[in-house]
């Protein structure tokens, strides 16, 4: 088998910084010890990410020029709408500036105080979302999810025993909805199988209860399932995305990921009486509801982006992108999750830093010792990201301490990837000097944005 191409050539050309280990220690440093705090141009592979870094076709730029900028009826809303109906089959379509617009939406209009909305894994946005609306946000990921280095072909299924017991547990008139993230991106951007879907569903419609799609990475999972799922091999990513919308009553999205844009999402459903009431609710939050929260021309790139996300030869590409740094580390013994991702590889910072107790944030200790190595910038998706505290106030650790390397769409080239490769096997090599973290300042909400961080001795 011979190499997997990028199935693109480089038109233009953007500059990146290469710095020295003590402009970056300076910077870290100046930052609270916090790669949200960094500046971008001291970051030279910029991995925080996945979400709004991709590169745009020539055939996105070129719909950008055709952007129809009129407040209401545009022709970019038309084919916007056109083009999310084809894939999602939903009735009703609204565009929204981003993702967590879209869950802000949902949950204002359908979520009450003292409601429970499951999901396999809330992503951070979408938790929050349920919470400030009084919501308890519960995951049921399936045990294998759990199991960092456990190989399964869906591990971001949703375990369906649990979702059961959490239905008795609370009530069905207590659930206004269940959730399900395509890919998994908490778990380790995890697929999600068909059947799963389906058997959730099935439960749900027995208790009444609606199906929403979180479906930021609705394409890599479709891909993922021609992959590895009995029956699809021969389907087009299309057919499969629209078999797992049509499970649902409702979707949010962000087309900052398989929109291939650099901002948009939406939200679709099919009920009318929801429709009137997320479009009462967009035009106080968002905009007009052709338009939402984007220009036309936004609305223009997304309508190419998505339809490009969905081509197979693409998706082959981007999966061999993961592939190549995951054969580039396994052999050295790096601790990640298996099998890797659709849109990152993620290390298992417990793994890879046993000295570091969860409660010094192993996952900010790794993701700052990368920093400082190559100037590649992670996240830690672990304790910071999702610790939670006890009734009495007392921190407790999240059940995995992860770190993130999310590659954006059609941005970096192999030689980026061996960079990467070389500077993760120089921080495994001195792992054993590597400290943990205790936090400084830490707001409310969403506390890994803007905490601040000190090393501990
Ligand atoms: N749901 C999932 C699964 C996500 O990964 C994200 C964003 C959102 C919802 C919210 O979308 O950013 O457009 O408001 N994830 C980005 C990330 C930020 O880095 O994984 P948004």
């Amino acid at each position: 088998m011979r190499t997997i191409i990028e199935p693109f050539r480089i038109k233009m050309t953007e500059p990146i910084k290469v710095t020295t280990r003590q402009h970056r220690e300076r910077a870290l440093t100046a930052a609270h010890y916090n790669v949200f705090l960094l500046d971008a141009e001291d970051c030279c592979i910029d991995l925080l990410t996945d979400s709004g870094t991709g590169a745009m076709s020539n055939n996105q730029w070129a719909a950008l020029m055709l952007g129809d900028e009129s407040y209401a009826g545009s022709q970019s809303w038309k084919k916007f709408e056109s083009t999310v109906k084809n894939i999602t089959g939903m009735r009703h379509v609204l565009p929204t500036h981003q993702g967590r617009a879209a869950e802000g939406i949902l949950a204002q209009v359908l979520v009450k105080k003292g409601h429970v909305i499951p999901n396999n894994s809330h992503f951070d946005t979408t938790r929050a979302n349920m919470e400030f609306a009084g919501a308890l946000a519960v995951d049921l990921l399936c045990k294998e999810g759990m199991e960092p280095a456990r190989m399964a072909p869906f591990k971001g299924n949703m375990d369906t025993d649990r979702l059961k017991e959490c239905i008795r547990q609370y009530g069905a008139e207590n659930i206004p909805f269940c959730m399900i993230t395509v890919t998994n991106n908490t778990g380790g951007g995890q697929p999600v199988s068909v059947a799963n879907i389906r058997e959730v569903k099935t439960i749900l419609t027995a208790h009444n209860i609606p199906l929403v799609i979180d479906a930021c990475r609705f394409a890599e999972n479709a891909y993922f399932i021609r992959a590895r799922e009995n029956g699809y091999a021969e389907t087009s990513l299309l057919d499969i995305a629209a078999e797992i919308f049509s499970y649902a009553d409702a979707a949010t999205m962000s087309c900052k990921k398989d929109g291939l844009a650099n901002i948009g999402g939406f939200l679709v459903c099919n009920d009318d009486r929801w429709a009137e009431q997320f479009k009462n609710m967009l035009i106080l939050r968002e905009g007009f509801p052709t338009y939402g929260g984007l220009a036309g021309r936004d609305l223009e790139v997304i309508a190419v982006g998505l339809m490009e996300a969905l081509d197979y030869d693409y998706q082959v590409y981007r999966h061999a992108t993961v592939q190549y740094l995951r054969k580039k580390m396994e052999p050295l013994g790096i601790p990640m999750v298996r099998p890797v991702g659709g849109h990152a590889v993620f290390l298992d910072a417990r793994a890879f830093l046993p000295h570091v107790p969860p409660l010094q944030y192993p996952g900010i200790g790794l993701v700052n010792a990368i920093y400082l190595e190559g100037g590649i910038r992670c996240v830690e998706l672990g304790s910071v990201m999702f610790g939670k505290f006890d009734e009495q106030g007392n921190e407790v650790a999240a059940p995995l301490e992860l770190v993130r390397l999310a590659f954006p769409r059609r941005v970096y080239t192999q030689s980026h990837f061996d960079y990467l490769a070389e500077v993760i096997e120089h921080v495994w090599h001195h792992r054993d000097a590597i400290n943990g973290y205790r936090l400084t300042y830490q707001p409310n909400f969403l506390r890994h944005f803007t905490g601040h961080f000190q090393p501990v001795d």
